[in-house]
This record gives C-alpha cells, sequence and structure tokens, in this order.
C-alpha cells in the first residue's frame, strides 16, 4: 500500500493557494468561463491560445499542463470533462482518479483542485473526489529491493463547504477498503495462500469491529463441505472457508459470499501457460467482501451482515480432485466434476448453502468465475445472474450509484439440461452454450429459497492500464462500492 493521502477541504482562492498542482477541469468546446476564465486571464491567455491551436478540447480526461511561473501554485492541470451533459458524480470520481495518478507521475507532493460545480449534493461531490483521488493514487509496493515511495500526501478540495467533511469520510473508508482488496489482489499466491487470506480477514475484523470465524480442512470435514475440499485438495495449501459477521442491527441480514481461489492453475485440467500468472486474482470475489465487511463496519451501516470466503487454491497433484469426481455439498446435492478448472462453482456451493443454512434474507455473490463473461462483456461490466427481481433490481441500482456497470442476463429454465449429469445432481462444466449464465444456475441450486444474485467480475475484477489504475493489469477492488451502496438500500 502505498503512502497515506490526506484529502480535506481546504478554504482559500484558488489562484492564491499554494499548491503543487493546482488542478481544474474544463468541458469540451465551450466557452471558457469562471474560474478557467480567470485562469486564462492570470496566465496571459496561454489556456485559450492552446485550445485555439487545438493542443486542448477539453475532452474527456484529456491532460494539458503549464507552469505558473511564481504564482501559488507551482503549475496547473487542466482535465478535459468531456460533454457537459455527460458529465455526473461517476465522471467526477474518474476525473479526481486521473488528477492524483497524474499528480504522482509528476512526482507532486500535493494538489488542489477548484472542485467543478455539479449535480449532487456537497457531500457526495466531497465523496466521490475523495474516492477517486485515493484509488487514483493506488499502488502496489512491488517486491524491489529498492524501497517504491509516492510523494503524493496532500489533496485539498477547494469550494466545498466545510460540512461537507462526511463526505470526504465516507469516500476515505469506502476507497481505503477498495484499495486493500487491490493489494491483496497483486499479492502472489505464494505470498497469499488461503490461511494467509484468512488470517487476514481475522485482523481486519480485530481492527475494524467485526466477528471472524475460521473453518480449517478439519471443521470442513465434519460440516460435509466435500466441494471446497475437493478443489483445495490438489495443494500443499489447505482451504479455508471464513464466516464474518457484522452486527449493524434490524432483524434481517444480507450474506456476502466471495470466490477465494488464490491461484487456478486448472488443476488436473490444466489451463494453458500464456498468462497463467493472472490466476493469482481468483480470489478478488472474497477479496470484495472482505473489503466490504471493512466499509460497511466503519460506516456503522445498520444492517446485519454475514460474509463468507471460499477459499482454496486450484492445483493439479496426485491428491487432487479428477475429472469424473463426484462431490456432495454442505446440503447435500452432489456435484460430478467434469472439470477441474470449472472450481469456482464447486467451492461456492458449500459456501452460499452455508450463507442459506444461517438463514439470511438474501444472498449475493461475487466471483471470477467465466471467461465467458469477458466474451460477453469485456472488461467494461460485471455479470449479473439472479433468480430474484426485486434484488436484482436493488443491486442494479446500488451499481449505479457506486459506478460500476451490472448487466443482468436471463434464467431460461430450457438452459438447466445443460449442466444435467447422469451420476450426481448436476454437473459442474457443461459447454461453453450460455456459459455464465449456466455457472450463475449451477450455484443457485444451493440457495434454498433465498433471494439470490451471482455477480460474475471476471471481466471487471481487474483491468489493463486504465484512468483509475496506474499498474497494468491492476486489480480494480469492484464490488465494494455497490456492496455497500446495496446494503445502505437494504436498510430503507
Ligand atoms: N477463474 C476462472 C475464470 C476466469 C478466466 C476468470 C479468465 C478471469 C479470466 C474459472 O475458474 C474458470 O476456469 N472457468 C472456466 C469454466 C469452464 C471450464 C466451464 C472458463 O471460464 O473457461
Ligand atoms: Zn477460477
Ligand atoms: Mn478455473
Amino acid at each position: 500500500m502505498s503512502q497515506a493521502l490526506n484529502v480535506h477541504i481546504a478554504e482559500g482562492t484558488p489562484f492564491e493557494y499554494q499548491t503543487d498542482v493546482l488542478v481544474l477541469g474544463v468541458f469540451e468546446d465551450g466557452e471558457l468561463d469562471g474560474p478557467a476564465k480567470e485562469l486564462d486571464t492570470r496566465l496571459k491567455g496561454v489556456l485559450g491560445a492552446a485550445i485555439g491551436r487545438h493542443e486542448f478540447s477539453g475532452k474527456w480526461l484529456e491532460v494539458w499542463s503549464t507552469y505558473t511561473a511564481g504564482a501559488a501554485a507551482h503549475r496547473v492541470l487542466v482535465l478535459g470533462l468531456g460533454k457537459k451533459e455527460q458529465f455526473g458524480l461517476a465522471e467526477l470520481r474518474q476525473a479526481a482518479g486521473q488528477s492524483s495518478q497524474w499528480a504522482i507521475s509528476q512526482h507532486a507532493k500535493s494538489l488542489a483542485w477548484v472542485t467543478p460545480a455539479i449535480v449532487g449534493n456537497a457531500d457526495q461531490v466531497a465523496e466521490v473526489m475523495a474516492e477517486g483521488l485515493l484509488l487514483g493514487a493506488w499502488a502496489f509496493t512491488p517486491y524491489t529491493q529498492e524501497p517504491h515511495v509516492d510523494s503524493l500526501t496532500e489533496a485539498s478540495l477547494l469550494g466545498l463547504p466545510a460540512e461537507a467533511k462526511g463526505g470526504i469520510e465516507r469516500g476515505r473508508i469506502i476507497a481505503t477498503a477498495q484499495n486493500l482488496v487491490r493489494d491483496l489482489g497483486q499479492r502472489p499466491s505464494n505470498k497469499l495462500y488461503p490461511e494467509l487470506l484468512a488470517e487476514e480477514a481475522r485482523r481486519q475484523g480485530q481492527d475494524h469491529g467485526f466477528e471472524v470465524e475460521v473453518f480449517d480442512e478439519g471443521k470442513l470435514k465434519e460440516l460435509g463441505m466435500e466441494a471446497l475440499l475437493g478443489v483445495g485438495s490438489g495443494s500443499i495449501y489447505p482451504p479455508r472457508m471464513v464466516i464474518m459477521r457484522y452486527q449493524g442491527g434490524g432483524n434481517r441480514t444480507l450474506a456476502l459470499v466471495g470466490k477465494g481461489i488464490t491461484f487456478d492453475s486448472g488443476g488436473i485440467s490444466l489451463k494453458p501457460g500464456l498468462g497463467m500468472e493472472e490466476m493469482k486474482y481468483d480470489m478478488l470475489g472474497s477479496g470484495a467482501v472482505l473489503g466490504a465487511m471493512i466499509a460497511l463496519a466503519d460506516m456503522k451501516v445498520p444492517l446485519n451482515v454475514v460474509g463468507i470466503m471460499a477459499i482454496a487454491q486450484n492445483m493439479p497433484s496426485g491428491s487432487a480432485y479428477k475429472p469424473g469426481d463426484v462431490v456432495k455439498a454442505f446440503n447435500g446435492k452432489t456435484i460430478e466434476v467434469t472439470n477441474t478448472d470449472a472450481e469456482g462453482r464447486v467451492a461456492l456451493s458449500d459456501a452460499v448453502s452455508y450463507a442459506a443454512h444461517l438463514g439470511v434474507n438474501w444472498i449475493v455473490e461475487t466471483s471470477t468465475l467465466t471467461g465467458a463473461a469477458i466474451t460477453v462483456l469485456g472488461h467494461e461490466a460485471t455479470a449479473m445472474v439472479a433468480t430474484d427481481d426485486g434484488l436484482a433490481s436493488l443491486v442494479l441500482q446500488a451499481s449505479e450509484a457506486a459506478g460500476e456497470r451490472v448487466w443482468r442476463l436471463p434464467i431460461y429454465p430450457e438452459y438447466k439440461k445443460l449442466y444435467k449429469s447422469d451420476v450426481a445432481d448436476m454437473k459442474n462444466a457443461p459447454g461453453r452454450e450460455a456459459g455464465t449464465i449456466t455457472a450463475g444456475m449451477i450455484i443457485a441450486e444451493f440457495v434454498g429459497n433465498v433471494p439470490f444474485a451471482h455477480l460474475d467480475i471476471a471481466g471487471s475484477a481487474w483491468t489493463p492500464a486504465g484512468p483509475l489504475n496506474r499498474t497494468k493489469n491492476g486489480p480494480t477492488g469492484v464490488m465494494v462500492r455497490t456492496f455497500v451502496e446495496l446494503a445502505e438500500r437494504l436498510t430503507r
């Protein structure tokens, strides 16, 4: 985790404020007005001239910078905000992220935003700006001899009322939790195997005030969790199930369940070698669940939430589970393993049936489950498969508010035949058709009557280099924000 960035509301006139980088947003193809016009005047027309020369036009996330030659700020960053009609809170979050990334690339120690006047109340503006700035400042500390230190320590928001500091605090809590998930994702599987991930959950529970229970392989056996045990049986690192409980109050409970495969080699159905290192990210579903628990506890959201992580390492070996094996999950249903690489649904069958057994009111599960989700939606959205329209619509609303895209896929009864087995209640790996949907439907076989939504983050849990991501192929921490928004909606 990089050095802490302090985001705060500051008073002062932008052009008299002492900072390394003064940040100002400009909409596409608009007239220079307000602070942008004043900036142009103070800088003797260089911004207007740059626009005239087509060096800058305000296009989405376009960057233009100049030195001020002696003004209070050392230099100015003018950021393109794109089309005014398309600009909202989600875009402001991303623009803030772009600004901290850029400031870090320039070795700046401080930045100050001339906060744009946009729709949304000051609290929400403060929140998304704090989130964006902190997410943009994230970088994994690499395992190099040379210590890596980020320079950026101060981010001031000008033009916001002091009362909006609650929004900053909310943004700080959420982004810090999300960045922790990204740190966990980036850890390779020799430095984050099941016991260590469970240990991390324990520590976070102690620090943030939620209860953590860890099932080791003995306990898993006692509970009849053959499915999770099967997935983990090929590895020298035994599987774990982690149960986290946050008692926010009220008489209803949300279960958040996450896939925690600390490395997915495919097992005996081994994956091709190229790019296999990315499968250290296969625990990001359980990472999102842990991150959400932290944020919900810190924010004291008035809802009971139980977080469940199904953790194992999927490896080929003499003790590994094999194609043809039949495993019995916690709820008694059996699964024929036709492909050991479809391990996520197998591991999760025990986790969601345990959630149902706890008598929760809703089960929302997230996992890097299918390559097919990337085929359908690319890296731009999370795929949802849900059994309950009411819950699905709340998830969609939450994801919209969080700025994390979710797209719902249908459940048609005809798909059921695709995972029918001759030797067990179902098989784990149907063919390619409707691959993301059948995966979700298989997990839904284990929730009983509890309203259920499955969120496939195979495409969204990590991305190629992007605006909120300074490392190539970095983990995003997706679903932490959506889960917080969802929990809040479930209290209403
Ligand atoms: N963890 C993978 C899915 C995945 C692949 C996520 C690539 C992100 C990027 C999962 O365990 C898996 O291997 N799924 C198989 C299922 C198939 C064998 C039915 C897949 O998607 O190919
Ligand atoms: Zn996997
Ligand atoms: Mn797999």
